[in-house]
């Protein structure tokens, strides 16, 4: 990690800014990943594996995301970063709160400054209503990039919602995953 990510990480490690401090949260689920990926993606918050293991998509969600990570793009989540909205695991897996998401808010906000990356997906609506500031579906919002900073956006499903959805979902994520390959590779970017 950078210097500057890993003194972020640190600053958030006991973090107590919102409720989800005291809903039974084990542990802060930072990120992680290549400190200067050019991939980042963004889900939306820790679920019961997370919490446990500290690591971002490391249940189901996540198998199924470096699963399409790997057939897609051909690489292993080590090449990219990988973060969450919230970065506390919500009781029972419930949505974040707006109240949660605004107080986890400028810590994502630093880390994609930090990691600088030339395409950010997103992982289903919360990320990507965060990022885009906007609150239009997914379903609608997905399928296309959008300018962000230097690079672009590009929204996609959530994984557990693939899991849930079947095939004609897995093939909008893996179409959305090589649009985002293709805009890597048009920005100049590496994987
Ligand atoms: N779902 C998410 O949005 N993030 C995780 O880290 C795991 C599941």
């Amino acid at each position: 990690m950078s210097t500057a990510l890993e003194a972020l990480a640190a600053d958030l490690h006991d973090c107590t800014r919102c409720k989800l401090a005291s809903l039974g949260r084990t542990q802060v689920v930072f990120g992680t990943g290549r400190p200067d990926a050019d991939l980042m993606f963004v889900g939306e918050g820790p679920g019961e594996e997370e919490d446990r293991q500290g690591l971002p998509f490391v249940g189901r969600s996540g198998k199924l995301l470096d699963k399409l990570m790997f057939e897609e793009l051909g690489i292993t989540r080590d090449r990219v970063y990988i973060a969450n909205v919230v970065k506390c695991r919500p009781p029972a897996n419930r949505d974040p709160e707006p109240d949660e998401i605004a107080s986890c808010r400028p810590f994502l906000e630093q880390q994609v400054e930090l990691i600088a990356p030339k395409v950010i997906v997103t992982l289903g609506k919360f990320s990507t209503h965060l990022l885009l500031d906007t609150k239009e579906p997914i379903t609608r919002l997905r399928g296309q990039e959008y300018p962000f900073g230097a690079g672009v956006l590009v929204p996609t499903l959530h994984p557990a919602y693939v899991l849930r959805g079947g095939g004609e979902l897995a093939a909008q994520m893996r179409a959305d995953l090589v649009r985002a390959k293709v805009a890597i590779a048009r920005l100049g970017g590496a994987l």
